[in-house]
């Protein structure tokens, strides 16, 4: 291929061809295209974008660069859960193996940290000795004995969204919608699940500029996978400030593995891991409806099942069962900055975007391709949105090792983040609207 011919046609709003889009990829994939040509295409597609002829073409191509996992001994009806991406976005960790104690296979190929978001695969692997590469027998073992499955994209797993993902991490070009809906879909296509619950998320912390946006990502991706013969329902939700309390990988780990123990944690985090768990449990057929499932799921939650099946598929995949019991010791910073009110008044917002840019001058995520990831690293808000706090109270307690000169730039983006002001934030509905294959819906 032409590359430059190509970056040519993109920039002056011209639309490729279904050939030209599968040679592209072919070649990025193999090395033949550099990165730095595939850099300019995906900015004159961010400028441009994609048609949803041409973005359906990016999703065959991106799954026929690798294999697709046929998971003969695995039998069962599979459902899987994915998110577009947030700060401080941990639900997978929760619901995969709550959903997989009912018995129904979750296969979750996940990704790892992307521009200001966290990745389920950089998490998992703040746990000494986890491994996310798993071959596809190796895969297909650990999801047939267990129910569940934590695997990357590979060589031989859409090999073509490993690479494509780790550079528009880096070029600031996630944010197009019909490559998410690629890249996402490619990933659970190619594992071979049966039915996917979405969760799309909406405002500063996630990829998409507006709600509208959203919706149609939505539409992209139910009507896209239904093709493939995956049932697909979307949720679009809130991030407009970080789920939970904490972000960053390790003590994001430290948070769901507290949960999964205890069955309790924060409000929004529990609602929404309520809200996707219960829909995969319908889907799955172990609940008559959305809200039965969501009931199954609290019990299952309450019961430790779900921790005790999340500590098996580590052990599995090569975690020590100590480790996980006092993951504490393992994620230990050498530093630790406390960020205080400087004035009495009510926590208005906390900005997730500068959040999750300070993140990453912390280390918890990459600025080049080849950074490494500070498993450490992370921020602990010890206050939420709406709550009133005193002068010189901890609104939040950042963390991260090794000596990085951006890390104070991230703590002070992290400070800044924290908006206190006299009047309460108006009140934000988690839940904003749901999609699948009858068409979409507000919720109230
Ligand atoms: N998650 C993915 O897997 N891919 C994207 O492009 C964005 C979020």
């Amino acid at each position: 291929v032409q590359v430059s011919e190509l970056i040519a046609k993109k920039q002056s709003g011209g639309i490729l061809a279904p050939e030209e889009i599968d040679r592209l990829v072919q070649g990025f994939t193999a090395g033949d295209v550099p990165d730095y040509q595939m850099s300019a295409l995906l900015m004159a597609i961010y400028f441009q974008g994609l048609d949803n002829d041409e973005g359906r073409r990016f999703l065959s191509a991106m799954i026929a660069s690798g294999d697709r996992m046929s998971l003969k001994s695995v039998t069962g009806f599979k459902v899987d859960k994915h998110s577009t991406g947030g700060v401080g976005d941990k639900t997978s960790l929760i619901v995969a193996p709550v959903v997989a104690a009912a018995g129904i296979p979750v296969p979750m190929i996940s990704g790892r940290a992307l521009g200001h978001t966290g990745g389920t695969l950089d998490k998992l692997e703040s746990i000494p000795g986890f491994r996310v590469r798993l071959s596809e027998a190796e895969f297909e073992d650990v999801l047939q004995r267990h129910s569940c499955a934590f695997g990357a994209q590979t060589d031989d797993l859409v090999p073509a969204d490993r690479k494509l993902y780790a550079l528009r991490d880096v070029t600031a070009t996630v944010s197009i919608p019909p490559l998410i809906a690629a890249s996402i879909l490619s990933k659970k296509i190619a594992e071979g699940t049966n039915a996917l619950v979405m969760d799309v998320k909406v405002g500063e912390g996630g990829f998409l500029r507006s709600q509208e946006e959203a919706e149609r990502l939505s539409k992209m991706l139910v009507s896209w996978s239904a093709a493939e013969k995956v049932e697909t329902v979307v949720f679009g939700t809130d991030m407009s400030a970080p789920l939970g309390r904490c972000a960053g990988n390790g003590p994001e780990v430290a948070e769901c593995l507290d949960v999964l123990k205890t069955g309790t944690g924060d409000k929004r985090l529990l609602e929404l891991c309520g809200v996707l768990g219960g829909a995969m449990l319908w889907l799955g057929k172990i609940a008559k409806d959305m809200s039965a499932g969501r009931a199954e799921f609290e019990k299952i939650l309450r019961s430790g099942d779900g921790y005790s099946k999340f500590c098996e598929i580590a052990i599995a995949q090569g975690a020590r069962g100590t480790d996980l019991d006092d993951f504490g010791k393992c994620v230990v910073p050498e530093h630790r900055r406390e960020i205080r009110a400087t004035a009495d008044g009510i926590l208005r917002a906390i900005q997730p975007r500068e959040v999750g840019w300070g993140l990453v001058d912390l280390g918890a995520g990459r600025r080049t391709a080849d950074d490494p990831v500070d498993a450490t690293a992370g921020v602990e808000f010890r206050k939420q949105v709406g709550d009133s706090v005193r002068k010189g109270d901890v609104l939040a307690v950042a963390q991260w090792s090794g000596s990085r000169d951006s890390a104070e730039s991230g703590v002070q983006r992290i400070t800044q983040a924290m908006e206190l002001g006299d009047e309460p934030p108006a009140a934000v509905s988690l839940l904003k609207f749901y999609c699948d294959g009858d068409g979409l819906k507000q919720f109230e």
